[in-house]
């Protein structure tokens, strides 16, 4: 989820399917490149006839492709009062093959909701041509409609959801991905995920050749298996947790389609730390909320005592995320020598580590001064209940979603 509200303040201040096209299934994935911004992962596709750009904020945690559009409280003809000035927006009229879907599926509004926590997140549907990568078919999505004046442009038109999708789900809560594969548009349901980061410690980070010099790839309809490490791939059954709806991303109505896992061990190096027994689970969210470590309050605690870490104020333009934590630092050259973050997903399944070298964020606060900051983000209280598992756990991993089976796959990334 991307906490538009939360994180756009700061950076300002600082269906039916009624046109089925038929075609024969491709074979290869299609590479979408992701370029990384303040709110997480961006990507262009465009939408209508002809095709509008939408740079989209890619989320693996919303139901439906999102996009700003012309309609401002209900109005489409009152744009400006709701968009800011430089906005680029979709505009349904201009596109030859758009149909309205307000008959098929009412506006629906979320309060609160991960975009823009209290403030009330309205969409109405349509119907028109998406085109992502160089596929094509048409889809039901939806049309942003504010409820309210935004304080800036957004650095993108759209936010390109990409969350599991059940049984009983019509086309307005399926992701564009899901709606090409029903067509078959792409002849895998696999989604995955390579993060081709700039190492700040010297460690080896995945070839950025590998996401063909870009920041990330997100492949559609398959994956690459010379990402990944011979051997390491494994698959586990996505799970409902419904404390993400309680402590984590806050939506009503409520929204379970998540990619999650129960979390059976978390660990500092070698130290098991305490998890709520209650229920422990993890949510794989590469937008704001997935950004630093998971840690639980305690662990945290823990973390902070074993490291010798001191606490330290961070402008909140500089803070390495969005959580209601507060920041410690360490000295830059002790960085190799902390121990890892470990998770497991299952009793007996591989533990998945977070080398030190990537929860360590290097800050520059002024022109004398670096500061490297723990970069861990905490949810809850006390031991581990939730976590979410994004930008940060997902360095040096390959991370799959199999959209038929309703699996999530972790694999170590191929390091040169
Ligand atoms: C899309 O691109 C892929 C990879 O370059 C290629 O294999 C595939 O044939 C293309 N599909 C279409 C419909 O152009
Ligand atoms: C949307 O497109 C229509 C048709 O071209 C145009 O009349 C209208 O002014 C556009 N709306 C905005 C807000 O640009
Ligand atoms: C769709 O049609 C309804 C009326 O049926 C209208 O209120 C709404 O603004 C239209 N939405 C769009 C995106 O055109
Ligand atoms: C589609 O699904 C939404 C969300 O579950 C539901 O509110 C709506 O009633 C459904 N609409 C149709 C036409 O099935
Ligand atoms: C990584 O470094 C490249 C230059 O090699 C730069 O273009 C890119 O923006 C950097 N990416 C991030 C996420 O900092
Ligand atoms: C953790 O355990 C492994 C295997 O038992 C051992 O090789 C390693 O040295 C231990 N690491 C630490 C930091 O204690
Ligand atoms: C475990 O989590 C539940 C749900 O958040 C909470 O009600 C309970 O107090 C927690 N238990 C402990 C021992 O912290």
């Amino acid at each position: 989820m991307p906490s538009l509200r939360k994180s756009l303040l700061p950076l300002l201040l600082a269906g039916q399917s009624s046109a089925r096209v038929s075609r024969s299934p491709t074979t290869a994935p299609v590479d979408l490149p992701l370029t990384l911004g303040a709110l997480g992962f961006l990507t262009p596709i465009s939408i209508g006839t002809p095709p509008q750009e939408i740079i989209s904020l890619m989320d693996w945690t919303w139901i439906n492709q999102f996009t700003l559009s012309t309609v401002c409280l209900g109005n489409p003809h009152d744009t400006a009062s709701c968009l800011a000035p430089g906005q680029v927006f979709f505009n349904q009229s201009e596109s030859s093959t758009f149909a309205n879907q307000t008959s098929l599926y009412p506006s629906r509004t979320w309060n609160p909701n991960g975009f823009f926590g209290p403030a009330p997140l309205t969409v109405q549907f349509g119907h028109d041509v998406q085109h992502v990568g160089n596929l094509s078919a048409p889809t039901t999505f939806m049309l942003a409609d504010m409820q309210f004046p935004q304080p800036g442009a957004f650095p993108f038109t759209g936010v390109f959801g990409l969350s599991p999708v059940f049984k009983s789900d019509n086309q307005s809560t399926q992701s564009t991905f899901y709606q090409f594969w029903k067509q078959g548009v792409y002849s895998s349901p696999i989604g995955s995920f390579l993060y081709c980061y700039n190492s700040t410690f010297g460690n080896t980070a995945p070839a950025r050749a590998l996401c063909n010099g870009n920041d990330a790839l997100q492949t559609l309809g398959g994956y690459h298996s010379n990402f990944i490490q011979s051997g390491s791939l494994q698959w586990y059954d996505s799970v409902i947790n419904l404390q993400v709806n309680i402590i984590d991303i806050i939506t009503s109505p409520e929204i379970l389609n998540y990619w999650a896992l129960p979390v059976t061990k978390h660990s500092i190096g070698n130290e098991s730390q305490p998890l709520n027994m209650t229920a422990s689970g993890a949510i794989f969210d590469y937008a704001s909320f997935g950004r630093g470590a998971p840690v639980s309050v305690n662990s945290y605690a823990r973390l902070v005592e074993l490291t010798g870490a001191t606490p330290i104020t961070l402008d909140a333009s500089l803070a390495p995320n969005n959580g209601a934590q507060a920041f410690h630092s360490v000295p830059c050259s002790k960085v190799p020598k902390l121990p890892p973050l470990k998770y497991q997903f299952g009793a007996g399944t591989p533990e998945w580590e977070i080398l030190p070298q990537n929860y360590v964020e290097k800050i520059v606060v002024s022109s004398t001064q670096t500061v490297c900051v723990l970069n861990v983000r905490t949810l809850g209280d006390g031991d581990w209940i939730i976590g979410n598992l994004g930008e940060t756990f997902a360095k040096d991993k390959v991370i799959l979603f199999d959209f038929d089976k309703l699996k999530v796959g972790i694999a170590n990334a191929v390091r040169s």
